[in-house]
């Protein structure tokens, strides 16, 4: 079965401490980039901006980021807190913790759902990414007209052959990476990239503020206007912290079961927050100022980031070197975070089923590759079709993050906070009190226990018209 990586990714010296059969992350380092690798991805670079161009700047961002901090974080400790105690795929991890016969296993299985259709239209959206890679690559999409770069976008979403095999080509190629095994695979891919993309996208935020007119694109981001912010868009901003920090459908309580038993758990979630927080600001940064000096749409949707990133890299010296890295890289973290949701149906496949972790993968990618075609035709052949008003890309990404995320969220905080207990949290965020973190526990635990569901609720509920 596991025999190709078990035992290997065991450091001497913590074999007495804890002699585990699962597949781990050897290094602590290796824990904080792999975690930082599944949250960093097209959510900052791609959806963030979008969504921020749609919903008013300044006044969505506000609203992020307090979702972030009372939903997404506590969220996100309380899905590495439970998954490193049970060390267990998410649906077992839920399982083995919940009292007999509550069926809280429901959350991970839930999460398996969303799992699926993130990756149906996130494949979709990595598959544009991977074609301009190749298309930065022969020069052709260099242009600061709008008409222009809203054109060549066009011609690549709306052929539906080449939105069907750049989709097969990302299945394929975050396959291949799953096959090789947790630590190898994702450790080493997410390690040595991270850092450039950050370095990449500060160089473009330098060269965006300071074309002429760049002015706008700063009140955009930093002046909020509160009449635009209603139900929907609240819920929308809420949705897009459980999707960014990759929370709500069990990614986290995976990972969590490959931590060591002496990772500060309070610390790396919020370290992964920042830092997570940080590379959206910058790719707002990047984007927005340029979108008003150059005339671009703000509220383009889902073709900003491809309309508006050529533009800038066509203003800059060595722009047609630089436009084919930043494709790059995007591919890169957009990998990092297909892994940790792929990973999900994977491990519970794997662990359920005592499948090879070979099948697990191509039955999980084929289901994926049927489900996601329906999202890359979304553009051409289906785009005249609409279930519940929406198209199939943006029915998979209104389900998932607007409804079972949020979901997910709600009921892991309930269950942490009036389940499983203070004594049991204690335990695990002091790693069995070798930290010194009491107070940090007892406000993650107040707010996971009452903040984070009534606040979940309440925007659930808004944001879906049933209030
Ligand atoms: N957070 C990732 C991004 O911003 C996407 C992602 C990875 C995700 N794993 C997830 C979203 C789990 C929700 C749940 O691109």
């Amino acid at each position: 079965m596991e025999t190709a990586s078990e035992g290997q990714q065991i450091a001497t010296g913590e074999v007495a401490q804890s002699f585990r059969k699962r597949d781990a992350f050897a290094t602590g380092l290796g824990v904080l980039t792999a975690t930082l690798g599944s949250a960093v991805g097209l959510g900052n670079i791609w959806k963030f901006p979008a969504m921020t161009g749609q919903n008013g700047g300044a006044a969505f961002i506000i609203i992020y980021l307090v979702c972030t901090l009372l939903v997404g974080l506590p969220v996100m400790m309380s899905e590495h807190m439970l998954g490193r105690h049970a060390r267990k795929d998410a649906i077992n991890t839920m399982r083995d913790l919940a009292p007999r016969r509550q069926p809280w296993w429901l959350i991970g299985a839930a999460g398996g759902l969303a799992a699926f259709l993130i990756m149906a239209f996130y494949s979709e959206v990595a598959g544009w990414v991977f074609a301009y890679v190749f298309k930065a690559a022969s020069g052709s999409i260099l242009s600061t007209d709008p008409a222009a770069n809203s054109a060549t976008f066009g011609a690549l979403v709306s052929s539906p052959w080449q939105a069907l095999v750049w989709q097969w080509i990302v299945l394929i190629w975050v396959g291949a990476i799953i096959m090789m095994g947790v630590s190898k695979g994702i450790e080493r891919v997410t390690k040595k990239l991270l850092p450039l993309l950050f370095v990449l996208l500060i160089a473009v935020c330098v060269r965006s503020l300071t074309l002429d007119g760049a002015g706008e694109g700063i009140k955009f981001l930093f002046n909020p206007d509160f009449s635009k912010v209603t139900g929907p868009v609240v819920l929308a901003a809420m949705g897009l912290a459980f999707f960014k920090l990759s929370v709500g459908m069990g990614t986290m309580i995976t990972y969590g079961s490959y931590f060591r038993d002496d990772q500060n758990i309070p610390a790396t979630a919020t370290k992964v927050m920042l830092a997570d927080l940080t590379v959206s600001i910058l790719a707002g940064l990047a984007i927005f100022p340029a979108v008003f000096a150059l005339g671009f749409d703000v509220a383009a949707g889902p073709s900003l980031l491809f309309e508006i990133i050529p533009a800038v890299f066509a203003s800059m010296p060595g722009g047609n070197f630089f436009v084919i890295i930043f494709f790059l890289l995007t591919a890169i973290a957009a990998t990092g975070a297909m892994i940790s949701i792929v990973e999900v149906p994977v491990a519970f496949l794997t662990e359920q089923f005592r499948l090879p972790r070979r099948n697990a993968t191509l039955l999980t990618l084929v289901l994926l590759a049927l489900m996601g075609a329906l999202a890359a035709l979304s553009f051409s052949e289906l785009s005249d079709v609409s279930l519940f008003g929406k198209s199939f890309f943006d029915l998979y990404d209104y389900a998932s993050s607007n409804i079972l995320l949020p979901l997910g969220g709600l009921f892991i905080c309930i269950f942490v906070g009036w389940v499983w207990g203070f004594d049991n949290v204690k335990r695990a965020l002091s790693n069995n009190g070798a930290l010194d973190n009491e107070r940090i526990i007892r406000l993650f635990f107040t707010i996971a226990k009452y903040i984070t569901p009534l606040l979940v609720l309440l925007v659930l509920l808004d944001g879906l018209n049933i209030l």
